[in-house]
């Protein structure tokens, strides 16, 4: 069994495409969120998945990142994916998980990333710099925001849209079709790095 970790925030739909779409051979072993409580919480408990909250700082009701790696390591965690977390990782936790922690981006990097480009601040970029195509990125974690090798991207046009949130509503469509794919692959062993470039086989 492949087993993954979630990473939210907020709404939750790549957690519930993921959950939609993956083979029986992939668990989502724990959700994980910087709240106590939101709707991607709410989907973890209709799946029975363990939620876990966690804090760098110590603050009741919170693990902290060390007691989190010390229940990933029993729970024989995989892979961490994060799908709109909004805190930073701690490096001891891309240390443990070197190249086995991935993000997905709503932008194509490296454009359009980095601190403060989140939720629609992104594609109110991508609209106001008028480009005619978007979409969604996968990439590795490493210490430095939206940074890390990236693993698959797919684009959108968006040539006609008439605002940022028309914009949101076609990437979040991709991210919703690239995520389970390249959990899957991971979950297959077919991503390698070769020659600085990431290699998916088919
Ligand atoms: C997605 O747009 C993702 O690209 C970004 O945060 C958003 C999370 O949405 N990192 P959801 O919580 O998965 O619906």
């Amino acid at each position: 069994m492949y087993k993954i970790a979630v990473f939210v925030s907020g709404r939750g739909s790549n957690l519930r495409a993921i959950l939609d779409s993956i083979s029986n051979n992939i668990s989502v072993a724990g959700v994980v969120s910087d709240k106590v409580d939101c709707p991607a919480f709410a989907i973890a408990d209709q799946y029975n998945i363990p939620k876990f909250s966690v804090a760098e700082k110590p603050k009741s009701g919170y693990l902290n990142y060390d007691e989190l790696l010390r229940i990933f390591s029993e729970l024989k965690i995989d892979l961490i994916v994060l799908a709109g977390f909004l805190k930073k990782i701690p490096d001891k936790v891309i240390d443990e998980y070197e190249k086995k922690i991935i993000n997905i981006h709503p932008a194509l990097l490296p454009s359009f990333g980095g601190k403060g480009m989140y939720g629609i601040n992104v594609h109110r970029a991508v609209f106001n710099r008028s480009c005619q195509v978007s979409g969604a990125t996968i990439h590795f974690v490493d210490k430095i925001y939206d940074n890390g090798k990236i693993i698959a991207q797919k684009t959108v046009d968006i040539s006609d849209v008439q605002s940022p949130e028309e914009i949101a509503e076609r990437v979040l469509n991709i991210e919703h079709e690239i995520l389970p794919e390249v959990v899957t692959k991971f979950a297959e062993n077919k991503v390698t790095i070769k020659d600085n470039r990431v290699i998916i086989q088919n």
